[in-house]
């Protein structure tokens, strides 16, 4: 698994318990799924499709700095499924763990569109064609 990105815990990303609000992870969670994909897509009209069962297992807190992990489970057709870890960059505790986010590849009218990938690109290789 990579963890491209790193997020540093802000007042404005707490609930009332003073721990990290859940739907502010999710929105990060989502967005650098929907970065992975296009990129491995090559297709900037890529949408999420399916979230797996949510499981927070611990938190953060103010100050703290927490990064994002993703990996491909599956190619598909016009899906790409990931699988994501949340995890405190510097003791490593992980805070949540997805099993399966589905993004889909559309076309211009909104429709599922095959995508032709079968394995992870680096974009350095790509330029080097
Ligand atoms: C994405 C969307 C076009 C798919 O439409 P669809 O009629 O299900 O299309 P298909 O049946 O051709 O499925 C497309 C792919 O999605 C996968 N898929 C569809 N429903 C799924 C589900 N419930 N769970 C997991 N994967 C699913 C299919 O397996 C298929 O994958 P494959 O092509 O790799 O085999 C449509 O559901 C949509 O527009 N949803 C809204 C997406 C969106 O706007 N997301 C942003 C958040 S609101």
């Amino acid at each position: 698994m990579r963890f491209h990105t790193r997020k540093w815990i802000k007042p404005q990303d707490l609930n009332p318990n003073g721990t990290l609000f859940g739907g502010r992870l999710l929105e990060w969670i989502d967005e650098e799924a929907a970065l992975y994909a296009i990129i491995q897509l090559e297709n900037s009209r890529t949408v999420t499709k399916f979230m797996s069962e949510i499981d927070f297992k611990s938190s953060a807190r103010e100050g703290d700095i927490v990064e994002i992990g993703m990996d491909v489970v599956k190619f598909g057709n016009a899906s790409i499924t990931l699988r994501c870890e949340v995890r405190n960059k510097m003791t490593r505790e992980v805070i949540i763990t997805i099993e399966r986010i589905v993004m889909v590849s559309l076309d211009d009218q909104g429709k599922a569109k095959p995508h032709g990938k079968t394995e992870i690109e680096f974009v350095k290789d790509r330029l080097k064609n």
